[in-house]
């Protein structure tokens, strides 16, 4: 008999720990009151202190709502108004960045490779070198389309040769991959506390270098995105509006639990380990990779669908087995499919997860 819960393989939310789940059990709390400022806080202290490249430079600002709305409000709060924005697409994330330039009206640029391919840095060189009105870069680190991970040193170089600022979406990477907090050209970096932290939905971050609330203005053209408006309450450990406050239990919690497991190394090491034995296996049964496995992330590889199957096929059959996978994205739904090792994932599960996809391969193969 299986005691375990249906096992989360998609990329966030995830499955929580034990000890996370029961952070929601505290007492009620009033995020007007001392107690809720005390929290924040800590939080805001603890996100800054993930990277201890970060812990000085960079402060942290929360606000309520999933992954997209930190981006947002980094965009928002951040890309100018008269100078132009470069976004370096390669996925559904990077396009979204895109789009949200559009909707705030900033002057902005998409270079958008193939969803199966690296961003376009030699095409970003030219642009940057024919076009000294662009002011930041912004990229996505893990892109969850693909699993691909963009190697942010060469984007960092390139920034610093122009002397732009990057911003990061960082939602499916922060605490659990490399990011070099003490470059300077890393201006912005937004996440959620709901991924790689193993925190619930509700309560998502950006962490700023703390200069850029000295030098500037808000750029924002509305109230609840305005990262200022966070910055200035937050201060003090309050809100501008009504916080999440259970998802700030379970993300305090889960701050905790990652600094006890020994930080982002040991995450991104235990991810590591468990993407590779699912690669592995499904590659001696025949399953391959989407992409070439040395550019994945630790946490999210994409396979290509096995003969005979389609995406509701393996995923019904697996659902019904106890684990969610997940389906490609757009076009990529009759191609591929992912599987994410964030959470609570155990040595047992993974065990189960193969036997299953080995039972149903093998299966299918003879009948
Ligand atoms: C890289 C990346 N950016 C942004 C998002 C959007 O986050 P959310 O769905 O939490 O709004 C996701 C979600 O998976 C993501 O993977």
């Amino acid at each position: 008999m299986n005691k375990r819960p249906t096992i989360l393989l998609n990329p966030g939310p995830v499955t929580l720990t034990q000890r996370v789940r029961q952070s929601l059990l505290r007492e009620d709390m009033c995020h007007r009151e001392a107690d809720f400022a005390a929290l924040m806080l800590d939080i805001k202290s603890r996100l800054a202190n993930v990277y201890a490249e970060a812990q000085n430079s960079f402060e942290a600002v929360t606000i309520t709502g999933s992954g997209t709305c930190a981006v947002e409000a980094m965009i928002d709060s951040f890309c100018s108004r008269d100078r132009t924005t470069l976004v370096l697409s390669n996925g559904i994330y990077g396009e979204r960045i895109a789009a949200m330039l559009a909707a705030h009206d900033r002057p902005f640029r998409e270079l958008r490779a193939d969803w199966r391919d690296p961003i376009e840095l030699d095409k970003a060189r030219e642009a940057l070198l024919y076009d000294p009105g662009i002011r930041h870069l912004v990229a996505v680190h893990n892109e969850t389309t693909s699993g691909r991970l963009t190697d942010l040193t060469p984007l960092l170089d390139l920034c610093a040769e122009f002397e732009v600022d990057l911003m990061l979406d960082a939602v499916s990477s922060f605490g659990a991959e490399w990011i070099d907090f003490s470059h300077p050209r890393l201006m912005a970096v937004a996440s959620t506390g709901n991924k790689c932290l193993h925190g619930i939905v509700g309560i998502a971050f950006v962490l700023v270098r703390k200069t850029q609330f000295e030098k500037r203005t808000s750029n924002s053209d509305g109230l609840y995105l305005d990262l200022f408006r966070y910055h200035a309450a937050q201060t003090d450990g309050f809100s501008p509006y009504t916080p999440a406050v259970h998802a700030c239990f379970a993300l305090q919690e889960a701050l905790q639990e990652l600094a006890d497991q020994g930080g982002w190394r040991a995450r991104r090491q235990r991810y590591r380990q468990l993407s590779e034995q699912i690669r592995d296996k499904l590659a001696a049964l025949g399953i391959a990779t989407f992409l070439d496995a040395a550019v994945y992330s630790s946490m999210i590889s994409s396979f290509k669908l096995p003969k005979g199957w389609d995406y509701p096929g393996i995923h019904d059959a697996l659902r019904s087995r106890g684990f969610v996978i997940y389906a490609g994205q757009g076009g990529l739904y009759r191609e591929m499919f992912r599987i994410c090792t964030m959470g609570d994932i155990q040595d047992e599960d993974i065990a189960r997860l193969l036997a299953s996809m080995e039972e149903l391969i093998c299966g299918r193969a003879t009948r």
